[in-house]
């Protein structure tokens, strides 16, 4: 008798909001849709081309990616981390996701192991410890994260709450993992999109010392360059994990597509735009924040990532409804970890047309 994994996991939480879309829907000027983190603006030109350019692939991909990929990741970190890299520390991804969800079995963690993720963070890393058959227990600082931890994931920026981790704070929970063996894997997908807080990576030299012993980092080109179709990222760090993982994602069939790989590389080479995709999120940030205040919102962290984490004090679902009442639909804090019970979680992936219409209604709404 098979057990499919899928039936222990929790259900997918947007199922909890649907009513609240349908009343948003109702909305004369239709829905605001903020309650979820996908990009909306177009994939670069030029990394249309190159994805074009390399259509006919007839032969397999290998697991650890082309060199040049690998190559273009070096340079991406080196530019954007200051990490100091070489190729056989990277291993390209079908996105981020795929790794926070497969990597406790990729490491073999098993009914023994005990996975350690932030209060309030992304659903997937609880899912995957679970996919393992695993547990997870929460922390928020490196003195909370137990004895007992196989692997402890960080998350900087947060999503949801936007904080971002300083040197010191990373340096601790670095110091921590490697007194317990257990490997740190920081997820870093937002960490080009700093605004009132500059990022750091765990593989910045102030972190790590220079010494990537049991560190990986996460990134992807989801946000950063609007690829999130694509399906595109990286894992970076020490080699020796890196060699496990590329050794089974290769029996797996996790395999990058050529022209995949060909237009990450169009994407790693040109920080263009990226800058003008981040002055993009600035300016919808700058419109939807001081609505939100005068709404009567107070904003928690958000100074980095893609969303606003704010509050009016009520639990969460008393505010998705409220906002649904004048067409705008947002994610309750509580899908992050029970930490998130009084706040909402805002994305920023919406039109310019959408977030202004976002910004009237909050706005007429000031009580
Ligand atoms: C914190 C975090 N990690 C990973 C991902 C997965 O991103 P992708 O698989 O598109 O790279 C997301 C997506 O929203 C995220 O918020």
């Amino acid at each position: 008798m098979i057990s499919p994994i899928a039936f222990g996991l929790p259900d997918f939480p947007w199922d909890r909001i649907a009513s609240a879309g349908e009343r948003a829907r109702q909305h004369s000027d239709g829905i605001v849709d903020l309650s979820i983190g996908t990009p909306v603006d177009d994939t670069p030109v030029l990394i249309q081309q190159a994805l074009i350019k390399s259509a006919n692939a007839p032969g397999y991909p290998t697991a650890a990616g082309l060199p040049q990929l690998r190559d273009a990741w070096v340079h991406w970190a080196k530019r954007s981390t200051n990490a100091h890299l070489s190729v056989d520390d990277v291993c390209p991804l079908l996105g981020s996701k795929e790794l926070v969800a497969w990597l406790p079995i990729l490491f073999g963690l098993n009914a023994t192991s005990i996975v350690a993720i932030p209060e309030l963070a992304y659903p997937t890393y609880a899912v995957g410890a679970l996919m393992a058959g695993a547990s997870y227990v929460t922390y928020t600082d490196a003195q909370s994260i137990p004895d007992n931890a196989s692997l402890i994931w960080v998350n900087t920026p947060s999503n949801p709450t936007g904080q971002v981790l300083n040197a010191q704070e990373l340096r601790d929970i670095v110091e921590r993992g490697r007194a317990l063996g257990a490997p740190i894997v920081s997820d870093e997908c937002y960490i080009e999109l700093g605004w009132e807080a500059e990022p750091i990576s765990v593989l910045h030299p102030d972190v790590c010392g220079n010494d990537l012993t049991g560190l990986l980092a996460v990134h992807s080109l989801s946000k950063r360059s609007n690829l999130a179709g694509y399906r595109s990222g990286a894992v970076m760090g020490d080699p020796a994990l890196i060699a496990a993982i590329v050794s089974l994602r290769k029996h797996a069939g996790m395999l990058m597509p050529f022209p995949i790989q060909h237009a990450s590389i169009a994407a790693l080479g040109d920080d263009d735009h990226v800058h003008k995709q981040k002055e993009i999120y600035r300016a919808r940030r700058a419109v939807l924040q001081p609505a939100l205040v005068a709404a009567g919102f107070v904003i928690s962290h958000s100074e980095a990532g893609l969303y606003l984490w704010a509050t009016r004090g009520d639990n969460c679902l008393v505010t998705v409804n409220e906002l649904a009442q004048i067409g705008i639909l947002v994610a309750p804090g509580d899908f992050y970890g029970p930490a998130g019970d009084n706040h909402v979680r805002m994305a920023l992936t919406a039109t310019d047309e959408r977030i202004q219409a976002a910004a009237s209604r909050l706005m007429a709404s000031a009580r």
